[in-house]
This record gives C-alpha cells, sequence and structure tokens, in this order.
C-alpha cells in the first residue's frame, strides 16, 4: 500500500481526529517502528510499519466487514434523523466514516446486514448480475402450497418490475424459507402479495455461502472472518437445504 500521512491513517482508523494526532505525537504518545514522532504528518505506510499509539499497536484494516443481526424498528441507513439506524448501533470505533449497510432490509425485517465501508466488495454483493443469492425465512398469513413454489419458480411480475425464478421451500404452512439474488424494494414482500400472502415476518439468513450466526442476539453483530469476506461474494453457493440450516433459525 502507499504511503499515507499518519494523521489520515488514525483518523481514517477512527482512533484519533487529526488534531487529536498533533497533540499525541507532541506528548510523545506516536512511535512508527519503535521511534516516537514529534509530526503527525509524516508518510507511513501501515501495512508495513509498525505504529504505536500510546503504546498500543495499531492494527490496521483497511476496510471493516460487520455481520448484524438486524432488530426489527431499526433503520438500514447510515444517518436518520428521527429513527435509530443500524449504524447508530455500532460503537464508535466501529462507525468509521462511510459506514453503510450493504444491502437495505425493510425497517421491520430482522436478520443478516453487511456493515462496511468497502463499496466495491457491496456491489459485487449487491448486482443481480453477479448472482449472489441471499436466503430468507418469510412467515406469511396463507397456508402456503405447491402452487406457490411454482410461482415463485416462473418468476414473477409486479407492476414494472419482473423478479427472477426463484426457490421457495415450505417448511410449515405459513412460513418458508426464500432464496433471490435479486434486491429489489419490497421485492419478498411483493412475490408474496403475488400468491394472495401478506409477510408476517421476514429474517434474512445468508448471503453468499455465509450463513448469520445464530449466536448473534437481535442488534448484535460481530466482524466477518477472513473466509466469510470471500464467502459473501460467493455466487457458487445457492440452493435451499433446510437440513444444512443451524436448526435455530427454524424455531419458528
Ligand atoms: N424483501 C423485502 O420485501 N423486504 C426486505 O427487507 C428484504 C427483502
Amino acid at each position: 500500500m502507499a504511503e499515507e500521512r499518519l494523521d489520515k491513517i488514525l483518523s481514517g482508523q477512527n482512533i484519533a481526529t487529526r488534531t487529536e494526532s498533533k497533540k499525541l505525537a507532541l506528548k510523545g504518545m506516536l512511535a512508527v517502528n519503535g521511534k516516537i514522532t514529534k509530526r503527525s504528518d509524516i508518510k507511513v505506510d501501515p501495512e508495513k510499519d509498525e505504529i504505536l499509539v500510546k503504546g498500543v499497536k495499531l492494527i490496521y484494516k483497511k476496510h471493516l466487514y460487520i455481520m448484524m443481526n438486524k432488530p426489527s424498528g431499526v433503520l438500514s441507513a447510515s444517518k436518520d434523523k428521527n429513527t435509530e439506524t443500524v449504524i447508530d448501533l455500532l460503537p464508535k470505533e466501529l462507525r468509521r466514516e462511510g459506514m453503510f449497510p450493504a444491502g437495505r432490509l425493510d425497517k421491520d425485517t430482522t436478520g443478516f446486514v453487511l456493515l462496511t465501508d468497502d463499496g466495491e466488495l457491496a456491489h459485487k454483493m449487491l448486482s443481480p448480475k453477479k448472482h449472489v443469492y441471499k436466503l430468507y425465512l418469510a412467515g406469511c398469513d396463507k397456508i402456503l402450497n405447491n402452487d406457490d413454489v411454482m410461482t415463485f419458480a416462473k418468476g414473477i411480475t409486479s407492476g414494472e418490475d419482473v423478479f427472477m425464478p426463484a426457490e421457495m421451500k415450505i417448511i410449515s404452512d405459513n412460513f418458508a424459507l426464500v432464496e433471490i439474488c435479486e434486491g429489489k424494494f419490497h421485492q419478498i414482500k411483493r412475490m408474496f402479495h403475488a400468491i394472495g400472502a401478506d409477510i408476517t415476518s421476514l429474517k434474512r439468513l445468508r448471503i453468499g455461502s455465509v450463513f448469520l450466526d445464530d449466536s448473534l442476539g437481535e442488534g448484535e453483530f460481530r466482524e466477518l472472518t477472513s473466509d466469510e469476506i470471500i464467502g459473501i461474494t460467493d455466487s457458487s453457493f445457492k440452493g435451499i437445504n433446510s437440513d444444512t440450516l443451524p436448526p435455530a433459525f427454524l424455531s419458528i
């Protein structure tokens, strides 16, 4: 990675503002490769050089990738004047500039939302052309049947939108797993309207090959592992196999 100003790196990592970095340097609290630096504007390579802030080694992360189990009632947005957002649920050190939810869930939808500052990865994950499948568990007010499965499999036209063929697997009378690779406005809700049903609950369980960590309670989050960062854009992972789902997901 190219060299960058130390104060810019520290502000980008949400460690200190540029003014704070200047003060830290003057107090002798910044060191690079074992040497105290009294200037915060020196150029360093955060991937190669060892940076200490108040004696603590900086773990540089170019981007953050956070899996959150979104609660109902929270907005999938970066900021909102009136309503709490998924970004508001993060602690300050993870609320870096440029963090956003990659792929919105409706306010009343729960489950897996990816929060990141990596626009390139988000595009790969979201573009319907990339065919990254997302799995949802949907509850509805209709007793589902095989005709509904067939309707989803054929593809659905809703107003001006055409939804690609989608796999549905009925789990019980009113619950089904549905897998789609698009993210059109209220897509699952509109697909269910097309079969005469209203959604009563909706939860995203998987993106690409990465399942929501079932140990995360609503509103909880954790960073993705390096394998999961790859898996989240994995377009080869497709198919609903409820046997491989963590049982907790199907306790409805
Ligand atoms: N489809 C919907 O209708 N809502 C969501 O939140 C996600 C997919």
